[in-house]
């Protein structure tokens, strides 16, 4: 089946933000026709993190009203959708859940394709909601619940190169924020501070970087950074330094990985593109040091605009559409997963155990 123009519907419930888009493919392009996001922030600043069960409510009290503005945004009615697309996993299952069954829902009363969509997948083709990005690819995926390295062959096609071995960078992010005691969202709050600190202040650790292959671990850097939290009062400027030494370690471990896993893609392809997506990507120091490592390496460099690398549905929509393009969907039985590994081969022959808030790591 292949069509001319596909519009779908994008649903995207998996961690603490309820999002619905809708996307148009056609041969002018890929357009975003609307994207809309509620975030829930607020409703787990109380607890010091995302509570599964008051996400769940949360999503299941807004996706209604949230699905009908994206549709008005988008200008269309129902009989204007090609398919319903919804992240049936990985991520806190009562709020995939509650996605996914809304998207069934419309299939069924509609008699539209229903994309059970992975939200990895939508991260990893999410650089193609703004650029054009032809296939292959390396991607740096690095977001609050994951991070490693995959070579994105075409849609569906996904080669883990290598992962974190412990927490996702995004998690140390928030952590450090937490033991900090810094308000609002973990990862821009340390961005924040890091700006007004000194990345050589504090001494932190770079795990695995002497180790060959592309693995990751930033477990030790969290507990480095307890230590210098608690070594030292606590006064501004302690605080700032702590941000951007621990941030600058992120950064090295992160491109230092990057550039190994250009070299090593050069032997899977002549078509020299890395991209950097998910929530971390958002990061601007991070975004300027993999951007001189691309440019080193001579590779293309790609990070989707700031809004698309955080959780959102117009990267859920788009890789409904894309494999709707490819003429699959999925059955209305399809289950909700808290774990789904992007690359099911080499996470079942080279697992990488870990939990977290969206579960194992790979
Ligand atoms: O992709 P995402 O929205 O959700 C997951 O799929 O996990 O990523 C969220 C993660 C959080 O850990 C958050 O702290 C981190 O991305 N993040 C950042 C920044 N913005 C979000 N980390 C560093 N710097 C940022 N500016
Ligand atoms: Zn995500």
């Amino acid at each position: 089946m292949m069509q001319d123009t596909l519009t779908v519907l994008g649903i995207e419930t998996s961690c603490d933000e309820t999002a619905a888009a809708v996307v148009r493919l056609s041969p002018a392009g890929t357009e975003v026709l609307s994207d809309r996001i509620a975030s829930q922030t607020e409703d787990h600043a109380l607890y010091g993190g995302v509570v599964p069960e008051i996400a769940a409510r949360a999503h299941v009290e807004r996706l209604d009203g949230l699905i009908r503005l994206a549709m008005a945004d988008a200008g269309i009615g129902w009989e204007g959708l090609s398919g319903v697309a919804a992240t049936a996993g990985p991520g806190l299952i009562g709020g995939v859940m509650a996605g996914l069954s809304t998207a069934k829902a419309i299939a069924l009363a509609r008699g539209l394709p229903l994309l059970a969509v992975n939200h990895l997948e939508g991260h990893a083709l999410s650089p193609r909601l703004a650029e054009d990005v032809a296939f292959p690819y390396l991607l740096l995926l690095v977001s609050g619940g994951h991070c490693q390295f995959v070579f994105v062959e075409g849609v569906g096609k996904y080669q883990r190169l290598g992962s974190t071995i412990d927490d996702a960078a995004g998690e140390a992010f928030d952590k450090t924020a937490k033991l900090l005691g810094l308000a609002g969202a973990g990862g821009p709050a340390v961005e924040r501070e890091a700006l007004e600190g000194d990345a050589d202040a504090v001494e932190l650790p770079r795990p695995l970087l002497d180790r060959p292959g592309l693995d990751m671990s930033f477990s030790g850097l969290k507990t480095a950074v307890r230590r210098a939290a608690e070594e030292e009062k606590l006064t501004e400027r302690r605080r700032a330094d702590i941000c951007a030494s621990f941030q600058a370690a992120v950064a090295d471990i992160l491109s230092h990985k990057s550039s190994r896993a250009m070299e090593l893609v050069t032997h899977l392809t002549n078509q020299r593109t890395f991209v950097v997506a998910g929530g971390v990507a958002a990061n601007k120091a991070l975004r300027a040091r993999l951007e001189a490592e691309a440019r080193r390496a001579g590779f293309r460099f790609v990070a989707p605009p700031m809004r698309w690398c955080t959780d959102n549905a117009a990267m859920i929509a788009l890789a409904g559409a894309e494999r709707l393009r490819l003429g699959l969907s999925d059955p209305l039985d399809t289950p909700a997963r808290a774990r789904w590994p992007l690359d099911e081969a080499s996470a079942t022959s080279a697992p990488v155990y870990g939990k977290g808030k969206k579960g194992a790591k790979a």
